[in-house]
């Protein structure tokens, strides 16, 4: 798209299924600290392709997914183009039937993702995301100072991504082995650490097969507190910035129910939990990326640990082509 087209865009309406689908809502929150006077929706393929939606003018669709084959967000791509609404592309398969009948877009270039969970596609959607809205802020001239923060920062990200597998892997298997025998699991984030919690838990069911749900930490007054006892646990995340006080009231109301709570944080301030995974990382907004990976190693050795296969979890395919 020319810098033209890319000022003219008032709207975006970002699709996707599952992992793409959350990978899409972390790069909402980016966007919108991107670019100003942006709307952004995030929407289920699987929900949007049957209702009776209206796009703003002035709109563009990202249409996320690895294979370029799903069904689902398919059928979305195409209703969309009916409705004459500009769509764009987030794919990794080279050739595939969603870069195909895309008006244009980015392919993300993660390589052939084999494992029917997928982890590096959801790494490398959110970058491609955040690039967009690096073009997008930089073609409109808004946000100079936070645009230049953002490309630093995924500069540095597969660095980052490297030296915390490198420094964590030994300690995360080992704590996924003491989990590995719940039958449940809650996984809490706030603000862009909400959709990295959903995603989170999205891994852990998928190879692992425990019972685990996503939720804003903010929700937990909401209902999930009722779910505490002792074949459930926590993992809560926890990001240094301004909502960390927050974050950690969250905390406390888990452990006064009892609740058996991992923390994985980039904050080096005291955390009172069962388990605090530290990570070292320079990066600040990017850190929710990192954390992914932390989460996604973990959900990894708990599934190694039940002796499941991970790279085939049962009743799943790789591509879902069919409704
Ligand atoms: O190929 P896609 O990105 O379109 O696939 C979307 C989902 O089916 C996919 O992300 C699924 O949720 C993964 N198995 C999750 O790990």
């Amino acid at each position: 798209m020319s810098a033209y087209e890319l000022r003219d865009i008032e709207h975006v309406t970002i699709v996707g299924c599952g992992t793409a689908y959350y990978a899409g809502l972390l790069a909402s929150y980016y966007l919108e600290q991107l670019v100003d006077d942006l709307t952004i929706d995030v929407v289920v393929a699987s929900e949007f392709r049957y209702r009776s939606f209206h796009m703003p003018k002035r709109s563009v669709a990202l249409i996320v997914s690895q294979s370029g084959e799903t069904a689902d967000t398919l059928a979305c791509l195409r209703e969309i183009k009916r409705r004459g609404v500009r769509t764009l592309g987030i794919v990794n398969a080279v050739g595939s039937t969603i870069a195909r009948e895309v008006d244009g877009g980015i392919y993300v270039h993660a390589g052939p993702e084999i494992s029917v969970a997928s982890t590096k596609a959801f790494t490398s959607q959110v970058a491609a995301m955040t690039m967009f809205g690096v073009t997008l802020a930089q073609a409109k001239g808004t946000g100079l100072q936070k645009t230049a923060e953002f490309v630093d920062e995924l500069s540095q990200l597969p660095n980052e991504i490297k030296k915390v597998i490198r420094t964590h892997q030994d300690e995360i298997k080992t704590i996924a082995k003491k989990y590995a025998r719940y039958d449940h699991a809650l996984f809490l984030g706030r603000d862009t650490l909400f959709p990295v919690a959903m995603e989170g838990a999205l891994k852990l069911k998928e190879i692992s097969y425990i019972q685990a749900e996503g939720y804003a930490t903010g929700e937990l007054k909401h209902g999930p507190l009722a779910l505490i006892d002792d074949r459930f646990f926590e993992l809560l995340l926890i990001s240094e910035g301004w909502l960390f006080e927050k974050s950690i009231s969250g905390l406390q109301e888990v452990k006064a129910r009892g609740g058996h709570v991992i923390v994985v944080t980039n904050s080096s301030k005291q955390i009172d939990a069962d388990v605090v995974i530290r990570l070292k990382t320079k990066l600040d907004t990017l850190a929710p990326i990192v954390l992914n990976v932390i989460q996604q190693l973990f959900a990894y050795y708990v599934a190694v640990a039940r002796g499941n296969d991970v790279d085939q979890p049962r009743n799943l395919a790789k591509s879902v082509t069919v409704e």
